[in-house]
């Protein structure tokens, strides 16, 4: 029987000291092979701005491609929890906007919590979703919507102010956190100083969770990965071989062959 992944049950796996397995996901079919293959959360990150419409940024995505392509997710998941990344400019407005729009998540796309990105400074939005019952997962660290304000994607070492921003979310009612590009030393004193599961990329081992981008641990681009990427295969490698054997087929007239023919 497939167990469906609350934000109780990643409250009990940090409880326990169980590892968390994030990834994000953006389709129908590779969400699906991610919820087979055990994951526990689906995230589908704004970062689709770069690794599938193949911008420079997350800055120009839309709350109206988050909901479409979260749908598809959504639909595909049975057992990862679903959350959705609030885009730029759709929660910095207004506490009204923030609402509605975290609304649109669970109303029309089947995600089951969001995400936005800051520390202290998002409070008053975290509070706000999380008194409707919007479950609010925060992100601190390098913050990919403040890219221009960070002069590039800079590793984040201000530890006072990572741990200050760790607590501040978590006392605003945060179920969970995403620690970006930090030194492994801070991430890991964050992890043990918070009583909700903190989930890193590109910090270290001492989170309670990591989650990597879908197209960087499968390697579908052949884009330069940062450091903190682990490259699990070449999917790009696999399916150009099976792309171009295809090409070579018809273009030889050996494709379709009598088997593939009525
Ligand atoms: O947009 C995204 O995919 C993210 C993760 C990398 C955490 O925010």
């Amino acid at each position: 029987m497939t167990v469906q992944v609350t934000i109780r049950t990643l409250n009990e796996m940090k409880q326990k000291g169980e590892k968390i397995a994030a990834i994000t996901a953006y389709d129908y079919p590779f969400a699906k092979i991610a919820d087979e293959s055990g994951v526990h959360i689906l995230l589908v990150g704004d970062s689709l701005g770069m690794v599938v419409q193949g911008g420079i940024n997350t800055l120009s995505v839309t709350m109206d491609e988050m909901i479409y392509h979260t749908r598809m997710v959504a639909r595909a998941a049975r057992h990862a929890l679903v959350i959705a990344d609030m885009p730029f400019l759709s929660y910095q407005t207004s506490i009204p906007d923030a609402i509605a729009n975290a609304g649109r998540f669970l109303k029309e796309s089947g995600a089951a919590a969001v995400k936005l990105e800051g520390g202290a400074s998002v409070c008053h939005v975290i509070k706000a979703l999380c008194e409707i019952g919007i479950p609010v997962q925060a992100h601190i660290g390098l913050l990919p919507q403040s890219v221009h304000q960070m002069g590039g994607y800079r590793v984040q070492r201000d530890e006072e102010r990572l741990l200050a921003d760790a607590q501040a979310v978590e006392a605003a009612g945060a179920f969970s956190v995403v620690m970006e590009g930090m030194p492994a030393g801070i991430s890991a004193k964050i992890t043990k100083s918070v009583s909700i599961p903190t989930i890193g990329i590109g910090a270290g081992p001492g989170c309670d969770g990591q989650i990597l981008v879908l197209h960087d641990l499968l390697g579908i681009h052949d884009r330069q990965l940062p450091r903190f990427v682990k490259q699990y295969v070449r999917l790009k490698d696999i399916a150009s071989d099976g792309i171009r054997a295809y090409v070579r087929e018809v273009v030889d007239g050996v494709f379709p062959s009598k088997d593939h023919s009525y």
